[in-house]
Formats: structure tokens, sequence, C-alpha cells
């Protein structure tokens, strides 16, 4: 079946948002309303919270069908088939799947069948229903050791050291072979680098299972005296402090992003004609939209260390925070962070919010929801 165009309204446009009740997607979802999309979530709340969803729904004030919820996992072929029955979907934002580095090490089944055979399923059921058109949450991890930093697109992409990130590799190669066979499909991996703090209204924020394997969920539970102290994995490292140095993103910036996204698969930004580091461009099609596959680095272009982190933190909560120095975790690269020009050239987005910003909404979070989404009922 033809693919649908995106060259209309967003009044007019429905979105799929897979794992939308989740970290990024929630707030995407909250992004994509503000902006009069109409709204689908399909996710399994393996890793989130239908609270979540009815904050966004406060947050945005949309009571009505323009945002739809679907608890099911995209393994549910059948579920799948009768989200696109039932909803007219154009484009669909896929975040859906595990994402815990450590634990894909010792359940590499698990993450290659819900990862891999989900999206599977998802473009399968899109394809028979006309809709070609998919953002797919990717990750900076796809460049492994980077070959140089800033990273730009067309940096060498290199082996994973974990089964989460081989998957983000091996889905970014999937759908680059689905515009390969098919011309119609339009597709954008965004790569994300490192996406923390939380919606200024402290409604909805990262909620971890258990301990948190992150830096900054880690520090603001240290902060607010659910864990002891920091653990910094290495301060021998090249780097200005010897600490690890990442690119932290505001995670409403990083929702935003996939607004740019859907603009740019319309056809509504972006300069029209082929563009280089990394995207394989067709020409718009004759409604004006885009066909190919448009890759783009999410990040803010700047490196912060764990100690600059945990700095922001301390004055974003009005207190220290107590930290000890261990040995490296393995896996870990010295430093990593993005070249921004081309989501900024391309998308016309870039990132706004600082770290400070960043560790102020993560704090109310924190505070307002000590126990996350486990204790609320809404
Ligand atoms: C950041 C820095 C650690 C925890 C991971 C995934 C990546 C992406 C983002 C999904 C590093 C240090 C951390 C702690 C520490 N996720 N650290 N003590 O590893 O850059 O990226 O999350 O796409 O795929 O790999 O993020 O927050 O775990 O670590 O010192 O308790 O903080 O060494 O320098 P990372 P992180």
């Amino acid at each position: 079946m033809a693919n649908k165009g995106l060259a209309k309204a967003p009044e007019d446009t429905c979105i799929l948002v897979t794992g939308g009740a989740g970290f990024i997607g929630s707030h995407t979802c909250v992004e994509l309303l503000n902006n009069g999309y109409r709204v689908v979530i399909i996710d399994d709340l393996s890793n989130s919270s239908e609270v979540a969803v009815k904050r966004v729904r406060r947050i945005t004030g949309v009571t009505d069908d323009r945002l739809r919820f679907y608890q099911n996992t995209l393994l549910d072929r059948a579920a799948v088939e009768r989200v696109f029955d039932e909803n007219d979907i154009d484009a669909i934002i896929h975040f859906a799947g595990f994402k815990a580095v450590g634990e894909s090490v010792h359940k590499p089944l698990e993450y290659y069948w819900n990862n891999l055979t989900g999206t599977l399923v998802l473009c399968d059921v899109a394809r028979n229903h006309g809709c070609k058109n998919l953002v797919f949450s990717s990750s900076a991890t796809v460049y492994g050791e980077p070959e140089r930093i800033p990273i730009d697109e067309d940096c060498e992409k290199h082996q994973a050291t974990n089964p989460y990130g081989q998957t983000k590799t091996m889905l970014e190669q999937i759908l680059t072979d689905l515009y390969v066979g098919d011309n119609e499909w339009d597709i954008v991996l965004l790569r994300y680098f490192n996406p923390i703090g939380a919606h200024e209204s402290g409604l909805i924020g990262e909620d971890p299972k258990g301990i948190p394997n992150n830096l900054l969920p880690y520090v603001a539970q240290v902060a607010i005296g659910k864990l002891e102290k920091v653990h910094v994995f290495g301060d021998d490292y090249d780097t200005p402090d010897g600490t690890g140095v990442r690119d932290y993103i505001h995670v409403v910036d990083l929702a935003r992003g996939h607004v740019s996204a859907l603009n740019w698969m319309a056809g509504r930004v972006g300069t029209g004609k082929a563009t280089t580091r990394g995207t394989i461009a067709g020409e718009p099609a004759a409604d004006g939209t885009r066909r190919g596959v448009g890759i783009f680095n999410l990040g803010t272009g700047k490196g912060s260390s764990v100690l600059d982190v945990i700095r922001a933190f301390e004055k974003a909560c009005g207190h220290e925070i107590p930290y000890v120095i261990e040995p490296r975790r393995e896996g870990d690269v010295a430093a990593c962070y993005a070249a921004v020009d081309k989501a900024r050239d391309e998308l016309g987005w870039t990132a706004q919010y600082d770290m400070e910003r960043m560790c102020q909404d993560s704090w109310r979070w924190q505070t307002m929801n000590p126990d996350g989404y486990a204790s609320a009922t809404e």
C-alpha cells in the first residue's frame, strides 16, 4: 500500500508513539500534543507506568481522544493490528524497547527478541496499513569508542559492547534496508546522547526500576537520601578532572527534537536536497514530503564530567552530595559528546537548556515524586 505523506497540518496528523509512557516517550507526547498532533501510545508498561499517561493529560489539558493509550506489547501482532485498524496512523515515533546496558549482557535473548522482533512486527503491520514514516529512538552508543570528538554523523560506528547497543545498531541497519528496498519509506534515526532532567512541572520524569544504572538518577537519589553516596567510576581518564565526560541533554530538548524530525519528514524544514553526513536522502515526493533515511545526533555539543554533574546538582538541591572514587566501569569510554551542526542546519533544532536547568528540573521531579510513579495514582 502506498505511503501516506506527512505534508498535513499537525491537527490532521496522528502519531503512534511506541513506549510513550516511558521517560523520553512521555515528554515527547507532551510536545506533540502541545503542537496540535493527535497521539496514540502503545506501551506494555514493563518499564513505565500508566500514571505517566495521566500526567501527560494533566500537563497538556488533553482529556479527550486526541490522546489514546493501548497497554500492549509490540510482540502481540493482533494488538498492533488493532491499533492501526482503530487509528489512522500517519507516522510512528518508536521508543519501545528494553534499554538497560548491564541487564542486556545477562539477558541477550530477551533483548534481541523484544527489541528486534517488536520492531519487525511494528513495521510489517504499519506497511500493510500504508504507514511508512518512522522516527527511531537510536543512541550515541552505536558509535562505540568514538573515532573523534565531537562525534559527527559520519563517524564510523563501532561494535557495541553489549546486546542493548547491538540492537540499536541492528535496528538502524534494518530500517535503512527498508528504505533501500522500498523508497516509499521515510526514516529518521535520532542518536541520543545522555538524556536527563524532567518537565518543569515536576509531574513526569525519569523513574528507573531498582538501583539506577545511570548517573543522574543515582545522584538525585543520593541527594534525596534514598542512597548513601555516589560511586564515581574512575578519576584517571584523560579528561579535565579525570572523570568521564558525556553530553547531557535535557529530555524536553530531546522531545522537541522529535517534533522537528516530523517537520523535516513533512518537508517543512531543511534544504530539501540530499544532505551529507550519514543521510541517504531521496528527493521530496510529489506531495512535498521526503523519502529517505535522515540521521541526526541529538545532543548539546558540550561535554560535562561526573564531578561537573555532582557540583551542578549540589547547587540545585542546596546541599553537599557525598561521593567516593571507584575503579573504572567496564565498557565506559573517557569522553563522548556530539557535533550538533547537522540537526541545527537541517532540522532547525538546537538544545536550549543548560546543566543548571537540567539539575533544577530533575531535583523538582525527585522531590515531588520521591518514589517515582510507584506510590502515585494520577
Ligand atoms: C555517565 C557517566 C559513568 C553512574 C548510558 C548508555 C547509553 C544511553 C545513556 C540509552 C559515565 C559515570 C555513572 C554511576 C558514575 N542509554 N557514572 N557513577 O554510560 O554514558 O550511557 O546511558 O541509550 O546507551 O550506555 O551513561 O549515566 O551510565 O554514565 O560515575 O553510578 O557517569 O562512568 O562516565 P552512559 P551513565
